[in-house]
């Protein structure tokens, strides 16, 4: 595939430089146990006999490092799915990149953490809940809490760093405290606190899972005050509820600007929600040398400067701040990758996204619609 030089512009017809990306997450299969209802997994999974091998992973990881990447997130699907992940991470190692480990725990034997001590830099573990109640009720996967806080305990006598990815909705967001206090117990540097993103199969459970406005207001108090209590000890990163903002987030920090996904059949992606756009054209990482496809992509140069911008973007004091908000939720609330974000407030679907946000959050409906992997034979 030949690809044509694009030269992304800004609002006044400027040239924009293509930065370098500095993060690449590596989705080593969407193989996953668990089943969680706001599951990030595109809708079409890769299949298990498409999943790249790991001489090609080292492969990809020496082209990233090449082109100025500085660290891999080991992704899914869970990672423990695959069982050649000690060999994959340790390709990665020998790149050059730092690298941090994304997983449920579940998969994971003491025996094969061990493996990992000495490859990997880092590991973040998701947390559903605080108890087996919850935890095991939202992953779809019973006993699934007992395991993942005892796979906490491996991590912490190997020593990785740790960090506590809890993704929050109407369901867990009252016990936001409580998983501040486990990730202090547990020795963690950091906890990132991330409210569910309603685009892909989170959609299908936007009643159970809303967070209601007054829950959104009292976790920024909770989050501001334990920043302060625990300064200097650990990290809290927060995400907050998009539908209870004023503006949206940088999505990415901006489209290809800074980081890129491979899905596990070598789709190279902006984001990790990119193939939910209509009409994107991706290329593959078996077809076409990362760096030809970071500069010259036309997914990646779809969406960069900020000359595309529609009103009111174009003529807004934040579009250099936020470039118009996340392509994705676009793409999924106003059936248009163009618009303007609609969980802007200055977008005129604003009022009708808020209102919908309302009823959801005020709804008794609890039944969640988990997000089942098919199962699959290797031929
Ligand atoms: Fe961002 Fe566009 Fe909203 Fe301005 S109008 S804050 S650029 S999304
Ligand atoms: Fe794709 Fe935000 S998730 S741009």
């Amino acid at each position: 595939m030949t690809h044509q030089p694009v030269i992304p512009q800004d609002i006044q017809g400027n040239p924009v430089r293509v930065g370098l990306p500095m993060a690449m997450l590596a989705e080593l299969t969407h193989r996953c146990p668990l089943a969680c209802p706001y599951c990030s997994n595109p809708v079409e999974l890769a299949r298990v006999n498409s999943e790249l091998t790991a001489a090609e992973w080292g492969d990809i990881f020496r082209q990233a490092a090449d082109l100025g990447v500085l660290q891999v997130h080991l992704s899914g699907g869970e990672p423990a799915s695959r069982r050649d992940l000690t060999e994959i991470a340790a390709a990665a190692r020998d790149a050059g990149l730092y690298v941090n480990l994304i997983t449920s725990g579940i998969g994971f034997t003491e025996a094969r953490l061990r493996e990992l001590d000495g490859i990997v830099d880092h590991v973040q573990l998701s947390l559903q809940g605080i108890d087996a109640e919850m935890a095991d009720w939202i992953s779809g996967y019973g006993g699934s809490f007992a395991r993942k806080m005892q796979v906490a305990e491996w991590i912490g006598q190997i020593g990785f760093p740790l960090t506590l990815n809890a993704v929050v909705h109407r369901q867990n967001l009252d016990r936001l405290p409580e998983m501040i206090d486990l990730a202090e117990r547990l020795g963690c540097r950091r906890i990132e606190v991330a409210t569910v993103q309603f685009h892909g199969w989170a959609d299908l459970n936007r009643r159970p899972l809303m967070p209601t406005l007054a829950q959104a207001q009292r976790a920024r108090e909770i989050v501001n005050e334990a920043r302060r209590r625990l300064r200097g000890r650990m990290v809290i990163d927060y995400v907050p509820a998009d539908h209870h903002a004023t503006y949206p987030k940088s999505c990415m920090g901006g489209w290809g600007s800074t980081g890129l996904n491979i899905a596990p059949d070598g789709v190279v992606l902006p984001c990790h929600a990119a193939q939910t756009i209509k009409g994107l054209e991706f290329d593959n990482i078996r077809d076409v040398r990362l760096a030809q496809i970071w500069q010259y992509g036309a997914a990646f140069n779809a969406f960069r400067g900020t000359a595309w911008l529609p009103e009111p973007c174009a003529s807004c004091e934040r579009r250099e701040v936020d470039f118009g908000g996340c392509r994705c939720q676009a793409m999924a609330m106003a059936n248009d990758p163009l618009a303007t974000d609609p969980v802007c407030s200055r977008s005129s679907l604003n009022a009708r996204l808020r209102a919908e946000a309302e009823a959801e959050a005020a709804s008794d409906d609890i039944a969640l619609v988990y997000r089942r992997m098919p199962k699959e034979k290797r031929t």
